[in-house]
């Protein structure tokens, strides 16, 4: 079995390590590091056997798996440059850092992840891109470390960007969309309270995803089963069509998208060699 290190225990980096555990990676397999001792303790003291140590000593591991911050990346991969060889094997999970910009300080296995937070509960698709120096067997190793992470799905580093969107931001933008729904609804009844609509809300949700993942219905499917005609769910489907509710989603994806253009340019100029 290989040896995993983990470079930032923070909100990535710390569920990373939950899911490899629980995927049954032997605590003992894997070397975590973070900027903060205290939190390197809490880990160590949850996963008897889970080694520590220097950013450096995480990084001799068969597999570095670095979680820190886009801006802090680079500084990080110098650090452990010592301890790196063209066979080692990176995983990147920062957004804007390319593959092409770990490769421009070490031409070595890059492995590019894009992890979402609903990994926490097991589900969720994990998107990955591998470059040419990644084998069979290291693809493998990867599908099992992330065994526990839910659904595994590689792209080519071109298309992760608007994947990431869907999988990576969903869990923000899709909470921020059941957060309108709550608001307004809470405007219809005196009698009615937050925690219960929060409630009904996130059953019907996941009754309804629930429906589709067992029938195999399509979203209009499911729309025209509920929305009768003439009936009062095709009121509100009409309500929202008005509005352009599509067109709300067309400019979340446009402003997302010219977001991660403009930062990736100023990861991209942060690895491009000094002009002469
Ligand atoms: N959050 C998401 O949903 C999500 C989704 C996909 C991808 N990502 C990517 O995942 C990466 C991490 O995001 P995050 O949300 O986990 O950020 P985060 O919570 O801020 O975690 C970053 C961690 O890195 C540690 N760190 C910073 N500099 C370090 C250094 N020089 N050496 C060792 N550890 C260092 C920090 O330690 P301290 O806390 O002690 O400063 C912190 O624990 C980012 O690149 C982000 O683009 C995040």
């Amino acid at each position: 079995m290989k040896s995993i290190g983990i470079i930032g225990l923070g909100s990535m980096g710390g569920m990373m390590l939950d899911r490899f555990i629980a995927g049954g990676t032997p605590a003992g397999n894997i070397c975590a590091a973070t900027h903060n001792p205290q939190k390197l303790a809490q880990f160590a003291a949850r996963y008897p056997g889970l080694k520590t140590g220097s950013n450096l000593e995480a990084a001799k591991s068969d597999i570095v798996f670095i979680c820190v911050e886009p801006g802090q990346f680079k500084d990080v991969l110098l650090e452990i440059l010592p301890a790196l060889s063209e066979s080692s094997h990176i995983g990147n999970i920062a957004s804007t850092v390319t593959i092409a910009n770990v490769e421009s300080l070490i031409p070595c296995k890059v492995t590019k992840l894009v992890p979402t937070i609903t990994s926490k509960v097991g589900r969720g698709v994990t998107l990955v891109s591998y470059n040419d120096k990644i084998t069979p067997q290291d693809k493998q190793d990867i599908s099992g470390l992330f065994a526990a992470f839910g659904e595994l799905q590689e792209l080519p580093e071109g298309d992760l960007a608007y994947a990431t969107e869907l999988t990576s931001c969903g869990p923000g933008l899709y909470a921020y969309i059941l957060g309108q729904i709550a608001s307004a609804a809470q405007k219809y009844t005196d009698t009615v309270g937050e925690a219960e609509i929060r409630r009904w809300l996130m059953e019907t949700f996941a009754g309804t995803i629930a429906l589709a993942e067992a029938t195999d219905m399509t979203f209009d499917e499911i729309v025209s089963g509920v929305a009768t005609r003439g009936g009062i769910t095709e009121e509100g489907v009409r309500a929202m069509a008005d509005m352009n509710l599509n067109a709300v989603f067309d400019a979340m994806f446009r402003r997302t998208l010219e977001k991660r253009a403009r930062n990736e340019e100023k990861t991209n100029s942060m690895y491009e060699a000094p002009k002469q």
